[in-house]
């Protein structure tokens, strides 16, 4: 395993007028597992082939601990990678799919029998191993391949893209707690693909946020959800996202409308901010001594666990969770709270301050 280094990469298809990977600095860490979460487009694949060697970035150099691997290719890189269809030998039987690449390096036949056993068992495959690979399903033929990249001790990095696309969603939640397991087991620098929150979140040591070719923010599933650094991670992670809704600056106070929302933490230029708020800790009825900001009440949705209070303010949509079976009716004006330590101000889509409560506030 290895630390990845990536300096100032980025990709171009379109020779530069484009960016599909705009040039980033960042640093894989040795022996962690991450999720590298971001929409369809976003540029995960470009940044996985990049560590890869599958594809050379346009700009920048990438290294492996201490040694420049930019232009050396992939069979020089050590990496394992899982695609996110089953890449295998088709006339080959399992056992042998999950032999070859310890086989290509040489690795010792106890060795391999070995180490093949125990993925196979890790991976539910031990009924299957004298099959051909053509006569699984998609499904088993995908966790052939994804055992493929994983029975190697000695790799840099294991590289997943997509991995269980094919596979039944039932498995998925098998499979995705395995590879937690096999990552404990073998401490891989592990990178897992995805557009799926749930997914990144609870797979990941950290989760990567990536977006328009830019990652946006990096952290722990809980950082992610609890302080977002940026709209859009605001309103990728969490279901539903984060509220955010147009205001000013003025002052030192932060205004929707005519309502004050709490005080600006800090020091801010006035002018036009964003508040962002998950509906998690949205106040329905406002906060203890807070003023609050008037809402009309536009629906509940009644999940069963938990209500949707819709309302809105001064227009703008903005979604509340509260407990089941709350009393909220449709048409009534509520003043709803924003917590201050959990409302944030952002500018240009980036966060760039936060909230104090109002009576914190010093003299004017
Ligand atoms: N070979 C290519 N030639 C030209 N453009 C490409 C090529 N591969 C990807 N792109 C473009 O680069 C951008 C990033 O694509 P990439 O495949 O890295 O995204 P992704 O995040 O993996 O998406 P998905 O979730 O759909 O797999 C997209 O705009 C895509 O259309
Ligand atoms: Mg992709």
């Amino acid at each position: 395993m290895a630390e990845i280094r990536l300096e100032g990469v980025g990709h171009s298809y379109d020779g530069g007028r484009t960016w599909a990977l705009r040039p980033m600095t960042w640093t894989w860490r040795s022996g962690r597992a991450y999720a590298l979460l971001g929409p369809s487009g976003c540029g995960k694949t470009t940044l996985l082939n990049i560590v890869s060697g599958l594809l050379t970035p346009t700009v920048g150099r990438i290294w492996f601990d201490d040694r420049e691997v930019t232009g050396v290719p992939t069979a020089g890189r050590d990496i394992a990678q899982v695609f996110q269809f089953p890449v295998l030998y088709e006339e080959m039987t399992v056992y042998d799919n999950l032999a070859f690449p310890l086989r290509n390096r040489k690795v010792p036949a106890p060795e391999i029998r070995r180490r093949v056993l125990r993925v196979s068992a890790m991976l539910g495959l031990d009924d299957v191993l004298r099959r051909r690979s053509r006569r699984l399903d998609p499904g088993r033929k995908q966790i052939v391949s994804l055992g493929r990249g994983l029975v190697r001790a000695q790799v840099a990095a294991v590289l997943l893209d997509e991995p269980l696309t094919v596979v039944d969603p039932a498995l998925k939640w098998t499979l995705r707690s395995k590879l937690k397991e096999i990552h404990r087991d073998t401490g891989h620098t592990l990178v897992y693909v995805t557009h799926d929150q749930t997914e990144a979140l609870t797979f990941a040591d950290e989760v990567v946020v990536l977006n328009d070719g830019r990652i946006v923010q990096a952290g722990r599933p809980a950082e992610l959800f609890l302080s977002p650094e940026h709209e859009f991670v605001g309103h990728f992670i969490g279901s539903p996202g984060m509220n955010v809704l147009p205001a000013e600056i003025d002052g030192g106070v932060v205004r929707i409308g005519r309502s004050e929302v709490g005080a600006v933490a800090g020091e801010l230029p006035p002018g036009p901010v964003r508040i962002g708020v998950r509906p998690e800790f949205v106040q329905v009825g406002g906060l203890p001594g807070g003023p609050g900001v008037a809402a009309r009440v536009t629906g509940v949705d009644r999940m069963g666990s938990h209500d949707l209070v819709r309302a809105e303010v001064g227009g703008h949509p903005v979604i509340a969770r509260t407990e089941a079976g709350s009393s909220w009716t449709p048409g009534a004006v509520e003043f709803l709270g924003f917590p201050a330590d959990r409302t944030f101000l952002f500018r240009d889509e980036v966060r760039c301050g936060s909230l104090a409560p109002l009576d914190g506030r010093g003299p004017a």
